[in-house]
């Protein structure tokens, strides 16, 4: 038997505000949650729903720097944005708030003060690049050089992303900021740890026996992380920008963005209901839910709980339904590369369909694995299921009734046996909802509303009442009574989906909200119930409509070409002696497969036409190790052999680079022998 709760708590992961919001948050976080919690109201559960703008972190900082502004300005202006979107949207939050305010910070000092007190952290002084030129330590992501291995001069301090091997900055040649450009240098600097690796013990119980339910993305993701071991984490960073760190010689020290950003959730409680919040976050009776993208998964399911149950006071969460991601018409949504339909634009573009938009990412939910948004597919989805199932039911079966009986709720006759079948089908679809629904089924759950539109337009198409109308008046009044009553039931089933056009919904039925506990019920209007003058739910979306979107990211993606090829120009002019120093070859890839420990690279055995080779590749993001298995690669047979993650790497493995990172190795027009040379 599952446990029953009193009540709901669900969060929803506070975006950083240093940019607007674009529907890859709206269908992996925000609509998800925002249908779960208005399912849960419906039924008249204690539930609230907590969200917030993620204030802190290095990359607002970079942005006030680049616009000339404080990154006070910075997330003033984003965080406005974003509420209005949100509210646009009609995701119903109790509270938004934001990590810069008063509260959070309180909070926020006082969770770290009691984890310090308590002896939960360790403290570790070790040295760190600074930027003697912009006065700060710099993070790992914000220091380039060479890469030790392959020798690309723009390397990460935490990934050189030509070869793909893990660094440390440390291990880069010629190190330089990425702030000033200057040369940085090592500097000692203490930080509290968070130790996980304490943590692991319980941490495996907790998820990997006792949420053996969660969903297998987030479960799979959290297996790895504990097989891989936890480590310490850093719970502190040297940085002017944020919370500061409550302990005496802490100057120049805030709380790591990821440590108080979870605390949001609590702080945002704690500002909506100042008396009462601890109830919602501390009394076993307390259901917490995490809506956040696949990205945030360790943080929420590793990290925070481990906080909190190093507070010790608090609940760990029921269940993180971690989305997957949205992509764009084929490609990564990137902020940078604006690829990405922001949630402001699509409502100046689309003024008014707000739930054209939630049913379509509701509809491609990425709930098991990355998914696509086409704008094909929204017309689509527009033109064929809400315009002709919803939207054509509904006008059909109120029109009808405008026409034969002025508007009123006519009187039901005896019920056919087909009558009584549609009764009993669209009685059913309750529980099947509420199952999905439970469970974070939203695609589903929302499809079998459809199907209740579905069993109406099929009801009425069959019974043809516009034809019975000149020799059975009494049978048109029994259909149409039937028809309106699926119409109510929609308003119930579709609130939590379509929130925007139900409340217009009940305005033409001329009726308040309707509870989910009368979903399945067939007396839902009286006799005699004066309905109001009806309106169309939804339109068709046209061609050129849905032409002129595509063109705006063909215009964006010509853009970001130009820029690459500015970026990445021409190199100059070699002589054929340095072309012809390279000794490329064709292979056949005998084995391949995954680097332990090293989430980029693939070790191949390559068949070189003479003998067998190794050779290491960092394209491990871009290839399952299977699909190469058998295929002709193109190699530097004469590079000379080196070391990465201790495997001695034989030569190169040629690919191209797509403009937005994918790679894709180069193979040959037609099959060759092994060994063949590339001239
Ligand atoms: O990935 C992000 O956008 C983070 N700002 C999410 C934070 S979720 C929570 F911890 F606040
Ligand atoms: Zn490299």
């Amino acid at each position: 038997m599952e446990k029953q709760f009193k009540r709901t708590l669900i969060t929803t992961a506070l975006p950083y505000a240093n940019g607007p919001v674009h529907i890859g948050h709206l269908a992996g976080v925000y609509v998800p949650a925002d249908i779960y919690t208005r399912y849960l109201r419906l039924k008249g559960q204690d539930v609230l729903m907590i969200g917030g703008s993620d204030e802190h972190g290095v990359p607002i900082t970079l942005r006030a720097k680049k616009e000339g502004i404080t990154p006070q300005d910075v997330v003033d202006r984003c965080h406005r944005i974003i509420k209005q979107s949100f509210e646009d949207f009609g995701i119903t939050f109790d509270i938004y708030s934001r990590t810069t305010s008063q509260t959070h910070r309180q909070v926020a000092l006082d969770f770290f003060r009691a984890l310090y007190e308590k002896g939960e952290f360790i403290e570790k002084t070790s040295e760190q690049y600074y930027d003697e030129e912009a006065k700060q330590f710099l993070a790992d992501r914000y220091i380039t050089g060479t890469c030790p291995h392959c020798k690309n001069e723009n390397a990460y301090g935490d990934q050189c992303e030509a070869c793909g091997t893990s660094l440390s900055p440390t291990d880069l040649i010629e190190p330089r900021s990425a702030i000033s450009g200057s040369k940085p240098v090592l500097k000692e600097t203490t930080h509290w740890y968070l130790p996980l690796d304490k943590h692991e013990a319980w941490l495996r119980q907790w998820i990997l026996e006792d949420h053996k339910e969660w969903k297998p993305n987030v479960y799979g993701q959290c297996k790895s992380w504990l097989d891989m071991g936890l480590q310490p984490r850093a719970v502190s960073r040297d940085l002017d920008w944020g919370i500061p760190v409550p302990v005496e010689g802490a100057e120049g020290k805030v709380l790591y963005v990821w440590f108080d950003a979870p605390i949001g959730y609590i702080s945002n409680t704690k500002e909506l209901l100042p008396d009462s919040w601890e109830t919602w976050w501390k009394d076993p009776e307390s259901k917490i839910v995490h809506f956040i993208g696949k990205d945030n998964i360790v943080f929420h399911c590793i990290v925070f709980p481990a906080m909190l149950k190093a507070e010790g006071t608090f609940c760990l969460p029921e269940n993180v339904p971690a989305n997957e991601f949205l992509n764009l018409e084929g490609d990564k949504i990137s902020t940078s590369r604006n690829w990405a339909v922001w949630l402001h634009e699509y409502l100046e573009e689309f003024p008014g369909k707000q739930d054209v938009l939630r049913y379509v990412l509701t509809a491609n939910a990425p709930e098991t694995k990355d998914n696509d948004f086409t704008w094909k597919d929204f017309q689509a989805r527009n033109n064929n299921e809400l315009v002709a199932i919803l939207g054509n039911f509904v006008n059909r079966a109120l029109v009808l009734t405008q026409k034969y009986f002025e508007g009123k709720v006519p009187a039901r006759g005896e019920l056919t046996e087909y009558d009584q079948q549609t009764f009993t089908d669209f009685a059913n679809v309750k529980q099947d909802v509420e199952r999905l629904l439970e469970t974070y089924h939203f695609r589903d759950a929302q499809k079998e509303a459809m199907n209740l539109a579905r069993i109406g337009n099929k009801y009425l198409a069959d019974m043809e009442p516009w034809k019975l109308a000149k020799t059975d008046m009494e049978r048109v009044a029994t259909i149409l009574n039937i028809a309106l009553q699926i119409t109510a039931n929609l308003t119930i089933a579709f609130e939590p989906f379509l929130p925007f056009s139900m409340v217009k919904l009940n305005q033409m039925l001329n009726v308040e909200p309707l509870g989910w506990d009368r979903l399945g019920a067939t007396d839902l209007l009286p006799e005699g119930h004066q309905l109001n003058t009806p309106a169309l739910l939804f339109e068709k979306i046209e061609d050129s409509v849905i032409e002129a979107q595509v063109q705006k990211l063909l215009d964006t993606k010509k853009a970001n070409e130009e820029e690459n090829y500015k970026a990445n120009p021409i190199r100059e002019n070699i002589n054929f002696d340095d072309f012809a120093k390279l000794d490329i070859r064709v292979g056949t890839v005998l084995e391949c497969a995954k680097v332990p420990k090293a989430d980029k690279l693939l070790q191949f055995r390559i068949d070189d036409g003479l003998q067998q080779r190794t050779i290491v590749s960092g394209i491990a993001q871009h290839y399952s190790p299977e699909e190469l298995v058998g295929k002709q690669i193109c190699f530097i047979a004469n590079l000379a052999p080196r070391k990465l993650k201790g495997i001695v790497s034989e030569g190169m493995i040629l690919s191209a680079e797509n403009f937005d990172g994918t790679l894709s190795v180069i193979t040959t027009e037609k099959e060759v022998k092994p060994g063949s040379e590339v001239k």
